[in-house]
């Protein structure tokens, strides 16, 4: 389906998100014609520009976060056509009656108009009131949430009931950037396309699955809100219960608006509680101290922060789902910053075979073990038993099948906000998050938090530019396992 008509108005139009992430996805989505003759983008913040400064933004930020091979002047033009500011601020009336003037100038009565709220989210309510206040909302309006939705369940629900004044679930696009991933939606197809794996796909034959969102970038400058949310919240509470999500989910009869936010749903509320001595059992929290990324010398988080904090920067812990096909199966989930790499990979470990037929090969062949690589270098790795060519006798040996993206195909993925936002204008909110989903994953992380806020200690310290803490590999010691390291 092409993109609807439509009047994208971002609220918070001049802020990081916008210029990094959404004007560059609009200029690509320009760029190749997916977007609708007559749609407007219209920027909303409360810097006193008119179109004119606001277009010379819009195109400094595509310059500066467009890789410049994809640069072309004539499709930056015709992205600025679309472009209007208008001054308005969530904290005061004023301005909002402009915005209304703007959206009323719409080519026809049936645009759609979206907006986007690129902002804060205790602003979220008090935005959605004056769009009503306004009357610009309309039945086939919708609205786009970013990240975080809250801090924990009870302010989750506070958010989603302010929007929810205004604003009907289906109208609702809750973000999570994951699920725009190339890869992360190639896991689906991989699972449900695919006749060999699925069989295989419980706890049977899987031994446990391994979750891994690596980054070497520390917290910088968004220091004064990463320490009031921390790894759990920043990414466990969403991506990793995502992913895991779409490994452990049934299949759906069809790819449909709700089906699969249904499946996803089911493993969200499946996920083992966790009582305070689960916690302590199977949870890791780290903070990075001083090290070395990259190459380069980096201070440690307090440091960057300027005080000593109890908020982790990095996340190990062990999750159950609690059904039939994964009775008994563990999934590990780790997550940090400044580690020694930026990958995020999804590792299915297979169970041995259960005989040695080989003589000798009794302990020598490693498990079976898929490796998804969520990024960078897309693909996926099949570590599998083989023979060792010659003619000595029988020598088992590990090797990998190995499909890259790159190598297979002669295209780059697109970034996540570029799909999600076309899914956005064309009104399809399968990859968004649902209300009851954000919720189930609110409730499931909140004993967490809760447990480890009543320790009232220091996370374990790690250097930068190492794998994390050491109980990080202690909790799957523990458990007869270790993490597999990206190859
Ligand atoms: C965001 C988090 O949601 O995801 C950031 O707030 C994190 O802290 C980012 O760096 C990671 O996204 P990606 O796409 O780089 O893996």
């Amino acid at each position: 389906t092409a993109s609807s008509v439509c009047d994208l108005t971002v609220v918070g139009g001049t802020g990081d998100l916008a210029l990094r992430k959404l004007l560059p996805a609009l200029y690509q989505s320009e760029r190749r014609g997916n977007l609708a003759p007559g749609t407007r983008v219209i920027g909303g913040s409360r810097h006193d520009l008119d179109d004119a400064g606001y277009r010379a933004m819009v195109r400094e930020a595509v310059h500066t976060h467009v890789p410049a091979h994809e640069l072309d002047e004539t499709v930056i033009e015709r992205l600025l056509d679309r472009v209007r500011h208008v001054v308005v601020d969530a904290d005061s009336p004023e301005g909002w009656d402009e915005l209304h003037g703007v959206l009323k100038q719409a080519e026809s009565d049936d645009v759609v108009r979206v907006f986007y709220l690129a902002v804060a989210p205790r602003l979220f309510g008090p935005i959605c009131q004056r769009l009503d206040d306004i009357g610009v909302v309309e039945p086939t309006s919708r609205v786009v949430l970013e990240k975080p939705l809250g801090t924990d369940l009870a302010s989750a629900r506070r958010i989603n009931d302010a929007v929810g004044q205004v604003f009907d679930e289906p109208q609702i696009f809750r973000i999570d950037h994951y699920l725009g991933k190339e890869s992360v939606q190639n896991l689906l197809v991989t699972r449900f396309a695919n006749t060999f794996l699925e069989p295989l796909w419980n706890s049977r034959w899987i031994d446990h699955v391994q979750i891994t969102a690596a980054e070497t970038l520390g917290v910088g400058e968004r220091s004064g809100y990463y320490d009031t949310s921390g790894a759990l919240r920043d990414m466990v509470q969403n991506h990793l219960l995502q992913l895991l999500c779409l490994v452990a989910m049934e299949p759906p009869t069809y790819v449909g608006r709700e089906t699969v936010r249904d499946e996803k749903l089911k493993v969200l509320q499946a996920l083992k509680p966790m009582s305070p001595e689960d916690v302590d059992r199977d949870t890791v929290r780290g903070s990075y101290a001083a090290g070395v990324v990259d190459g380069a010398e980096v201070p440690a988080y307090a440091d960057e922060l300027g005080r000593p904090s109890q908020t982790e920067t990095f996340v190990a812990l062990r999750a159950e789902v609690q059904n039939w096909r994964w009775a008994g199966v563990p999934f590990y989930l780790r997550t940090g910053k400044r580690m020694d790499r930026r990958t995020s990979e999804i590792v299915v470990v297979f169970k041995a075979p259960p005989h040695a037929m080989f003589p000798g090969s009794e302990g020598a062949t490693e498990p079976n073990r898929l490796h998804i690589r969520v990024q960078p270098d897309e693909g996926m790795h099949l570590h599998m038993t083989v023979k060792e060519p010659g003619p000595g006798g029988i020598r088992l040996r590990p090797a990998t099948l190995d499909l890259s993206y790159a190598t297979a195909f002669d295209a780059v993925s697109p970034e996540a906000y570029e799909r999600l936002l076309l899914d956005v204008l064309k009104g399809n909110p399968t990859l968004f998050m649902r209300r009851d989903e954000v919720e189930a994953a609110w409730a499931w992380v909140e004993p967490v938090l809760q447990r480890w806020s009543s320790l009232d200690e220091r996370p374990d310290e790690y250097p930068a530019g190492s794998s994390g803490p050491a109980a990080a590999e202690a909790l799957l010691e523990r458990d007869g396992r270790t993490w597999q390291e990206t190859d």
